[in-house]
């Protein structure tokens, strides 16, 4: 690294002309700017954030950074994690630097079988590992199944069918031969509702997401493979996410976006599901592309050292996006362990790791003690999920679903069989079916529209492309870069191939035919207008599809470069409903969407008698829709975000055009916490449909809230040090030892290697930078491996271990008054009390399914962590001294029960709390 790097370096550390950190005091509304010797506060880039909640825009030309935090905190087998240090340590201390060089870089792109797969130690018979997208299934193979959205299932607010599914999906990448699947996401966590991704992740509410998000670990984990959270962090839309992709676009921009927020809106929002997904165990954790407080997300010491290694305890390791990566020595110092695919930029044979990082070693300035860490990372988290007991070889080809091909297509050599065509799916059709109608939001049914009867509806007519085929083929779009037939995902690298598509009007036909004797007509032309009239005005019932898609930065379908242009339906699906409505007053509307969309022009129309949203329910999805239309499934899911009536209501949006001259864009993420619902409360605004909102066949009352109070002790704040960094294994030899081997050895070529070309280390690095400046800009601290101090809000996987104590535990009564079997969501929310909090948050969910008659107790604790603030002047979580109320209902909005309840319980008070 030289130069260059510098410049793209943290400017945390670089840029001390600029350096301030913002801190925002929660009971006085104070700045308060750091001090420290080399730290000059730079009063002209000084930008108050205590007005930021009040969503107003920070001025032009102000550069928010956060502080450089060094060394990288290095794993130490904390939490459940010790057995795992152990087996790893056992193994890194055989490798030799070249060797533990292959762990942390991958072989750059298409130069192996899977979308990133690492170098390989073949002296002790380590295969490379192989790292495979996406988060809803296995990417770019065949005989793999296609599961719902994380966005889709996240409405089902059902722990049991997140640990479900990833388990079903951990089961086929393990079957594959992957040792990771790259999933799930939480970050994106959805600020504004035209995020592509919101539906890669699972919901704008960090304690859903956080719950979704840890239990879809477990089960894929539990099944062997190594889970990879995305994208750490802010990570909150695709617009100048890249800046090839910006370019593409025509936007000149010199550097990508910067997300800035401040130090309690991440804790309290963006960094909270990342706590969840660490406690749980996750093995790793990818860095996105974009800047956070203008640096680089995978060579940013503030998030990686100091949030997600310090804070959280992190025991996995760091893996950057691909080509995320834009240095190497400051990255590995950073806290990046593992370079994906592992080339500069795809396929130049160049690496920041490989060939670079064996040089830093033996130029110094790369600690061996960083190298070992990134290596015990990698491998602790391969025991750590039993990657040992459960590897198969790689039996697919990510570049082809031919049987032969390249195994090493960078280079085109090693042409053979390449695509075994192993069938992993097993019963996971069934699931799937399950999991999205478990998962489908039903939104209005007024005169009981729903559910049908196949045998008594004499004429059925169903419209919409969105209920028929892709004309090319459920595949015919490369990474499904087109909105054709009904919409079962997203496009981009977040999907993967369909074994097949079962189409709503397929499906539906299918009911009528096996049912009973009844017409069934579709018309898959959206602007067959006066066929579509004839037709609804002939029909007994019309059910309309209608869509609205999203995807990845890298395509761009209809002029929406990923993220969406706005939240009107695709194909003019508006004009469709009204077409149908206007003939037929039994018009049911059903939605494919990521995220929310706009209702406000059908939602009220007298003839449209129900609503569903459906998400994105994968290769199921018309089998799905069918156990809900006739109520094979009682609907039971809730929005997990929030349908407002116009998208000037939602207090943020994607930045769509650069804001900083031709520099990096700068995102101010000036609402804070105020993002969906939270925003909607705030100021008032009347959604159509609220977070939490969703009908059933059947209805629900609550009653009896009780808040039962646990003594707790004090919370003490993590104050320790850390171990001084250990060695592991061999010291480093010297030049001559890294060389190219001359035997035995066919080199790939453009392949990423350890090895050296000459022992001249500038030659070999083939940079001509090297050893520029360095000493200038290797961060202070950042070589040292002397015990440091860990964060107060550390000190195991998560987090401090005392947030996770249960304080109260609450308790209601749900009836089922309705005269069928149901499932109803109970849901607990908690208003914290201040004037800067959200008037409540979502802090307890349960699923109960409740015979017609029956009661049932929902139960939820809260723990510390759910009933405190973000500190940022002491770093750490505290109880405000605001009068705390519980919720709880059926909705964010429909909240029949409440209390107060104190907090002097917590931390050796008394105990007459629950009053
Ligand atoms: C050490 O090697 C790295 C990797 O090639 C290079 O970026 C850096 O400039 C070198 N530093 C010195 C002091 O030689
Ligand atoms: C080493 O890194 C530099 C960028 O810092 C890059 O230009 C060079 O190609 C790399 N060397 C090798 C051998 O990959
Ligand atoms: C912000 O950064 C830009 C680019 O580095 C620089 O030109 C500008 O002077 C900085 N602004 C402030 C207020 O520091
Ligand atoms: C925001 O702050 C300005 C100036 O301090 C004030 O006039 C305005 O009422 C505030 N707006 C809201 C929504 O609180
Ligand atoms: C590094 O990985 C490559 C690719 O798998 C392999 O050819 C090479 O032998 C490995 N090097 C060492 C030192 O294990
Ligand atoms: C970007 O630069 C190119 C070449 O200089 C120019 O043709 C184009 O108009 C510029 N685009 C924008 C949006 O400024
Ligand atoms: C519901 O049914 C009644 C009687 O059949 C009818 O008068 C009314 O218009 C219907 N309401 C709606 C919203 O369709």
């Amino acid at each position: 690294m030289g130069n260059d790097d510098i410049h793209r370096e943290g400017e945390g550390f670089i840029a001390l002309f600029g350096f301030l950190t913002v801190l925002f005091s929660q009971q006085t509304y104070a700045q308060q700017l750091p001090q420290g010797p080399d730290q000059a506060p730079f009063p002209n880039s000084y930008y108050p954030f205590a007005s930021l909640v009040n969503i107003t825009s920070v001025p032009q030309g102000y550069n928010i950074t956060s502080p450089p935090k060094y060394p990288s905190p290095w794993m130490d087998g904390s939490g459940d994690w010790g057995w795992a240090y152990k087996k790893a340590e056992e193994f890194v201390s055989k490798l030799t630097i070249p060797e533990k060089v292959n762990l942390t870089t991958g072989g750059g792109w298409q130069s192996d079988s899977c979308v990133g797969q690492t170098g390989s130690i073949p002296r002790l018979g380590f295969r490379s590992l192989c790292l495979q997208d996406s988060p809803l299934g296995v990417r770019d193979t065949d005989y793999n199944s296609v599961f719902p959205a994380g966005g889709t299932v996240a409405a089902s607010f059902d722990r049991n069918i997140w640990w479900q599914r990833g388990h079903a999906m951990g089961s086929e990448f393990r079957d594959k031969g992957a040792d990771a699947q790259l999933g799930p996401v939480v970050g994106p966590l959805g600020r504004s509702p035209e995020d592509r991704r919101m539906w890669e992740g699972f919901s704008p509410d960090p304690w859903l997401t956080g719950q979704a998000g840890a239990q879809t670990i477990y089960g894929m984990q539990s099944a062997g493979v190594m889970a990879t959270l995305k994208h750490f962090i802010l990570n909150e839309q695709e617009h100048f996410r890249q800046l090839g992709e910006a370019h593409q676009f025509g936007y000149n921009i010199t550097e990508v976006l910067s997300s800035n927020v401040d130090d309690t809106t991440m804790h309290e929002l963006y960094l909270w599901p990342f706590a969840d997904a660490v406690r749980a165990g996750v093995a790793s954790v990818m860095c996105s592309y974009q800047r956070v407080n203008n640096s680089a997300a995978c060579q940013n010491s503030y998030t990686l050292n100091y949030l997600l290694k310090g804070e959280l305890g992190f025991q996995g390791f760091v893996m950057s996006d691909w080509q995320a990566q834009k240095s190497g020595v400051s990255s590995a110092l950073a806290g990046m362990d593992m370079a994906m695919p592992g080339d500069t930029l795809f396929a130049t044979g160049n690496a920041f790791y490989g060939t670079n990082s064996t040089i830093a070693i033996l130029n110094g300035t790369l600690p061996q003690w960083r190298l070992d860490d990134m290596a015990m990372r990698i491998m602790a988290a391969y025991y750590y999920v039993g990657r040992d007991k459960h590897q198969v070889p790689i039996n697919f080809n990510s570049w082809t679903t031919d049987t032969d091909g390249y195994i090493h297509l960078i280079s085109k050599t090693g042409y053979g069989k390449v695509n075994d065509h192993v069938d992993v799916r097993g019963n996971h059709g069934k699931l799937i079916r399950d999991f999205a109608a478990r998962s489908t939001v039903l939104l209005k049914n007024t005169n009981n529209t729903l559910p049908l009867k196949a045998c008594d509806e004499k004429f059925t007519a169903v419209f919409g492309s969105d209920a028929g085929n892709n004309p090319d083929g459920p595949n015919g779009c490369s990474d499904r870069g087109c909105d054709q037939g009904t919409l079962g995902e997203g496009w981009g690298s977040g999907t993967a191939n369909y074994p097949y598509l079962i189409t709503p009007l397929d499906a539906i036909s299918n009911k009528v035919h096996d049912e009973g004797n009844g017409i069934i007509q579709g018309i898959t032309n959206d602007t067959a207008t006066s066929q579509i009239s004839a037709l609804a005005s002939q029909a007994s019932v019309a059910i309309v599809f209608v869509n609205s898609d999203s995807g990845e930065g890298y395509i761009s379908v209809d002029g929406n470069e990923g993220d969406r242009n706005n939240l009107t339906l695709w194909h003019s699906g508006e004009d469709l409903i009204k077409t149908v409505a206007a003939q037929n007053n039994r018009t049911i509307v059903v939605i494919h969407s990521g995220g929310p969309v706009l209702v406000d022009t059908f939602k009220d129309h007298p003839n449209v008698t129900a609503i569903v949203w459906a998400g994105m329910p994968g290769q199921e999805s018309g089998n799905s829709i069918v156990d809900v239309l006739y109520g094979k499934v009682n609907p039971g899911a809730k929005l997990p975000f929030t349908m407002g009536s116009e998208r000037q209501e939602y207090t943020t949006d994607i930045l769509y055009q650069p804001n900083n001259g031709e520099l990096s864009p700068q995102d101010n993420f000036g609402e804070g916490k105020f993002i969906d619902y939270r925003g909607f409360d705030r100021y008032n605004k009347t959604p159509e449909y609220e977070f939490g909102y969703g009908l059933s066949y059947t209805t629900f009352e609550y009653s009896n809230l009780q808040v039962d109070c646990h003594q707790i002790a004090q919370y003490y704040p993590t104050n320790r040090k850390s171990k001084k960094a250990p060695t592991i294994g061999r010291k480093p030899g010297t030049a001559e030892d890294y060389l190219y081997p001359t035997e035995n050895f066919d080199r790939v070529q453009l392949y990423i290697y350890p090895y050296l070309n000459s022992t001249d280390l500038k030659a070999s690095a083939g940079n001509a930078d090297y050893g520029e400046k360095s000493e200038d800009w290797l961060p202070p601290l950042s070589q040292d491996g002397s015990p440091y101090e860990l964060p107060p809000a550390g000190g195991s996987p998560g987090g401090n271990a005392q947030l996770w104590d249960v304080a109260y535990t609450v308790t209601a009564q749900v009836k089922n008054t309705g005269q069928v079997e149901g499932d109803e969501v109970a849901q607990l929310y908690v208003s914290l009390g201040g004037p800067l909090d959200p008037p409540r948050v979502l802090r307890g969910f349960d699923r109960l399914t409740l015979a017609p008659g029956e009661t049932k107790t929902f139960t939820a604790n809260l723990t510390r962590r759910d009933v405190s603030n973000w500190d940022p002047a002491s770093q750490n979580w505290i109880i405000s001294d605001h009068q705390k109320t519980i919720y709880v209902g059926a909705s964010s909005r429909k909240l029949p029960l409440h209390q107060e309840f104190s907090t002097s319980n917590i931390g050796g008070g008394g105990d007459d709390s629950s009053n």
